[in-house]
């Protein structure tokens, strides 16, 4: 795919967002969330693709599915007013589709369009199906890693923001009570990822966003999580309890403990296949 092709995808996406621009501010500041959400989630892309060391036609393809992740968000957010796919649609099947309806990614391969479109269907699943094959499974991982790295960045900035000031879809409703379930809190103990349903306040949904950790696929992603002081960003307004406290640290354990294997396994490699480096090989 060549530097013309994705500058016309860009394009084409541009277009796409002003074609669900909404008429009242409100609704406008919910569509440019996305608009910014997928500029930046590009961006993630684009430097864990670099850091493992992809060649130019895959990293290419992490852009544009990067491009393309949330294309679902702005027909979603047209018909329902809403971000919850549990109150209207699976928004990463929903942009599947429209790539596939639109016929957006005509006059590339086959086999790459077929690659694009289920990245982008699989980029919110809970856990990915196994028997992906090789390029599906690291396009897909990569867009998952992208695209969690970006929601921390907005969670984060609503959180320093008075909530009537949020984009009114940001949040999911919950109370900012101090409690956190128990059964969260289990989950994480376990390194397990949280299901959205049963969360009770907005801390657990702060420990359902730190429980992603655990699910990320490659050390470039782990290191961004550090340079940008995820944990201690999403931890700071939980109640600082000494269970809390034992979550934080088993996660600042994990990060290093993938981080340290990752760093032995390159300098085991160095000088030798220069192959990317996978989830398998971390
Ligand atoms: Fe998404």
């Amino acid at each position: 795919m060549d530097d013309e092709r994705i500058a016309q995808y860009r394009s084409w996406f541009s277009r796409f967002v002003q074609e669900h621009a909404a008429g009242n501010e409100q609704d406008q500041r919910n569509i440019l969330l996305k608009k910014t959400h997928t500029a930046l989630v590009c961006a993630n892309a684009l430097r864990i693709a670099a850091e493992l060391g992809l060649d130019a036609a895959a990293t290419a393809q992490a852009e544009v599915i990067a491009l393309f992740h949330d294309l679902g968000r702005f027909p979603q957010y047209v018909r329902y007013r809403t971000f919850e796919d549990s109150r209207s649609v699976n928004h990463a099947v929903l942009g599947a589709k429209v790539l596939l309806e639109q016929n957006v990614l005509r006059g590339l391969p086959v086999s790459e369009r077929s690659v694009i479109v289920r990245a982008v269907a699989l980029h919110n699943v809970f856990i990915l199906p196994a028997g992906l094959d090789d390029e599906t499974c690291l396009q897909a991982k990569l867009v998952r890693d992208a695209d969690k790295l970006d929601i921390w960045r907005v969670f984060i900035e609503l959180s320093d923001r008075d909530p009537a000031a949020w984009p009114s879809a940001a949040g999911l409703g919950l109370p900012d009570t101090p409690e956190c379930s128990p059964a969260v809190i289990a989950s994480l103990n376990r390194r397990e990822m949280v299901r959205l349903t049963g969360l009770r306040s907005l801390n657990d949904f702060r420990l359902l966003q730190l429980a992603w950790i655990y699910d990320l696929n490659f050390a470039p992603s782990l290191s961004l999580v550090l340079e940008r002081n995820i944990i201690e960003r999403l931890t700071a307004s939980i109640p600082q309890t000494d269970e809390l406290s034992g979550v934080v640290g088993n996660l600042r354990n994990y990060v290093n403990e993938r981080l340290h294997q990752a760093a032995r396994a390159g300098e085991s490699r160095s000088g030798s296949t220069g192959s990317p480096r996978t989830d398998k090989e971390q």
